[in-house]
């Protein structure tokens, strides 16, 4: 079984000919809406990856709940520890241009919300061998109590370093595997990403876990207490990336719950991240087990 702990946002998409700057108004685009946010987008990659999944996260009382929830909802993860909550749905404003770059701004609603009562709710029956993903779009008093629990449990927590904030240096601390992009691993490690593979090693010296950083179209390299993997991404033109970091974590929390080995795992989650860049938003674009077991084997 594998537990999200985070968050669910109705994500609004304009496609624009190119990024406004601040004080400017771009006009001549199209408007979109899809399911989102960091957690539900990785609950539903490990349950299109083949994993039972149960998301704990929060979703207001507007008409932009059933919206966020669809896909979930029709792709078959437990949401019985969703919690509704008296405020605004979590909404992200998403703009992507047209060579695929995008900025986000991120309007928490329900997710805000979320709180270590709803990690002690939702986490209390964990078992050893379960797999936990926590992200950071909720409180961080919320996900460290994620974390602690999965610690206590015995179960694997990865935890995605997106979006980095103050305290994410104190909640890698409490996973067992970390999953940072170029940038957030600079950030994590204080080192710039020219020293990658040093900062990496150094990672593993001193908090003993696992570390996985994601290169975009360079794929993905790893390194544990063993060594050092690196694994390439499937090599695609990307539509829009919104979405392929999540795509990732669920796939690589799958795979290590269905017993793949590291590399195996790490193999099919950049697959699928490369994949999921072919479709316009988060949800609607993350691939299906086929799709990904078609190009990185079953
Ligand atoms: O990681 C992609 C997600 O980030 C989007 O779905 C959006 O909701 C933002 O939270
Ligand atoms: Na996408």
């Amino acid at each position: 079984m594998i537990t999200v702990f985070g968050s669910t946002n109705l994500d609004q998409i304009g496609t624009v000919p190119r990024l406004p700057k601040p004080g400017e108004t771009v006009a001549g685009g199209t408007f979109s809406m899809a399911a989102g946010g960091k957690g539900a987008n990785q609950a539903l990659a490990a349950r299109r990856a083949g994993a039972d999944v149960r998301h704990v996260s929060a979703v207001g009382e507007d008409a932009f709940a059933p919206l966020a929830l669809d896909l979930l909802e029709k792709g078959g993860v437990d949401l019985s520890h969703l919690r509704k909550a008296d405020t605004a749905t979590g909404i992200a404003m998403i703009f992507v241009d047209a060579e695929g770059e995008n900025v986000i701004a991120i309007l928490p609603g329900a997710n805000g919300t979320v709180s270590a009562a709803d990690a002690e709710r939702g986490l209390s029956d964990l078992k050893a061998g379960d797999v936990v993903l926590v992200q950071q779009e909720v409180p961080q008093a919320a996900s460290r109590r994620a974390l602690e629990i999965a610690r206590q449990k015995g179960a694997t927590s990865l935890f995605n370093t997106a979006p980095f904030l103050d305290d994410t240096p104190e909640l890698a601390a409490l996973a067992d595997i970390v999953v940072a992009n170029e940038t957030e691993f600079a950030l994590l490690s204080g080192r710039p990403i020219e020293e990658l593979d040093a900062a990496m090693s150094e990672w593993v010296e001193r908090t003993g876990t696992t570390i996985v950083v994601t290169l975009g179209p360079e794929g993905a390299r790893a390194r544990t207490p063993d060594g050092a993997i690196a694994v390439p991404a499937y090599k695609v033109t990307p539509v829009d990336t919104v979405g392929a970091g999540d795509t990732f974590c669920g796939y690589l929390g799958a795979a290590l719950e269905a017993g793949h080995d590291l590399e195996t795992a790490l193999r099919r989650a950049a697959v699928a991240g490369s994949l999921a860049c072919l479709k316009s938003g988060a949800q609607p674009a993350i691939p299906m087990k086929a799709d990904v077991d078609a190009i990185a084997g079953a």
